[in-house]
Formats: structure tokens, C-alpha cells, sequence
């Protein structure tokens, strides 16, 4: 019997390859909200090292394929920053529905951001509700995601959270979101 073999059936219906999908934007286009540095990292090295580690039967393959399957929506939910950007056709009345405005939606979202504490992630679920994952886990009522990990913000903000969260919202695609969610 293989280790991958071996493996597999320790880790039944589990993919057996992951990868991180290709950006659909230069990596350096969503400065300053975020740099092209931590970019760099955070999706070049970080990100991809989920997959590798996954792929080589590495590690806890449960958070790492977690950590694939989180990335691989939260880099594909952005575009180049836009100061005026807010939520647009589904997404904005499905925002207004449960929060009134985009403006209370974003003060609840940083106020249950806030609360996290170590690692995780924060993000806007199907149900209109607002929930956190604490490390990796794999969801899938997930509508916009906010990386809550320290290596997503701490490299341009310091300790700034709140101001990182702030500019998150000028660069995500509303028109991806509302092509890629069944709200
Ligand atoms: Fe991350």
C-alpha cells in the first residue's frame, strides 16, 4: 500500500491535488489597500504553501486544504481600489435587507471583527448573518470573506485593524460577488 494510497482512504471524498487559482488582476493593483509586498507574500508564498503542503501529504491536511479553499475566494473577490466602491445590484439589497445601509453593514462586520481574537477570518454568510472561523475551516455560506490573520494586515497597517478593514471594502468586486454567490 502507498502513502498516498494510505492517505486517501484515511481521507475519504478529500481532493487529492489543490492549487491556488491565478489572480485576475497584476499583483501590485490593489495598492495601497493592499501592497504588492504583501501580496507577494501573503498570496505567493503563504497561500500557495497551503496547496504544496496539502499536495505533499504534509501537515494538518485538513487546515491546509481549508486554507486553499478560503484564499481561493478571498483573492478572487478584489479589484484595484476604488475610493467611492460600494455593493451594487443583488448584493446591495440583499445588504440593505439585513443591515438597513452598507454603512451599518460595515459597522456591524467591524465590530464582530474586532471581537476576534488570534487568528481567523471574518465574513458575510448567506443567511445575511455575520460570522467568524476561527483559523482555517472550510464554509460554505460564505458571500464576502475579510482575512483576520495577522499576516494579511500587519505588514501595511502595524496594528491598524480597523483601517485595514476600512480600505477592504474600496477593492472588492461587488460584480464578482454577485456572479459568484447564490444570495
Ligand atoms: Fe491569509
Amino acid at each position: 500500500m502507498t502513502y498516498r494510497f494510505i492517505k486517501d482512504f484515511l481521507q475519504e471524498g478529500k481532493p487529492d491535488k489543490l492549487e491556488i487559482k491565478n489572480l485576475p488582476y497584476k499583483v501590485g493593483d490593489l495598492d495601497p489597500a493592499i501592497s504588492e509586498n504583501t501580496i507577494n507574500y501573503h498570496y505567493g508564498k503563504l497561500a500557495k504553501t497551503y496547496a504544496e503542503r496539502y499536495n505533499k501529504g504534509e501537515g494538518d491536511l485538513k487546515f491546509n486544504e481549508a486554507g486553499v479553499f478560503l484564499h481561493n475566494i478571498l483573492f478572487q473577490q478584489y479589484q484595484a481600489p476604488i475610493g467611492t466602491n460600494k455593493p451594487k445590484g443583488k448584493i446591495a439589497e440583499f445588504i440593505d435587507k439585513h443591515y438597513e445601509s452598507f454603512d451599518k453593514f460595515k459597522e456591524e462586520f467591524e465590530k464582530t471583527a474586532m471581537g476576534i481574537q488570534g487568528s481567523g477570518w471574518v465574513y458575510l454568510a448567506k443567511d445575511g448573518k455575520i460570522k467568524t472561523i476561527t483559523n482555517h475551516e472550510i464554509k460554505k455560506d460564505i458571500v464576502v470573506l475579510v482575512d483576520w490573520w495577522e499576516h494579511a494586515w500587519a505588514l501595511d497597517y502595524q496594528a491598524d485593524k480597523k483601517k485595514y478593514l476600512n480600505n477592504q471594502w474600496k477593492i472588492i468586486n461587488w460584480e464578482h460577488i454577485n456572479e459568484s454567490s447564490t444570495i
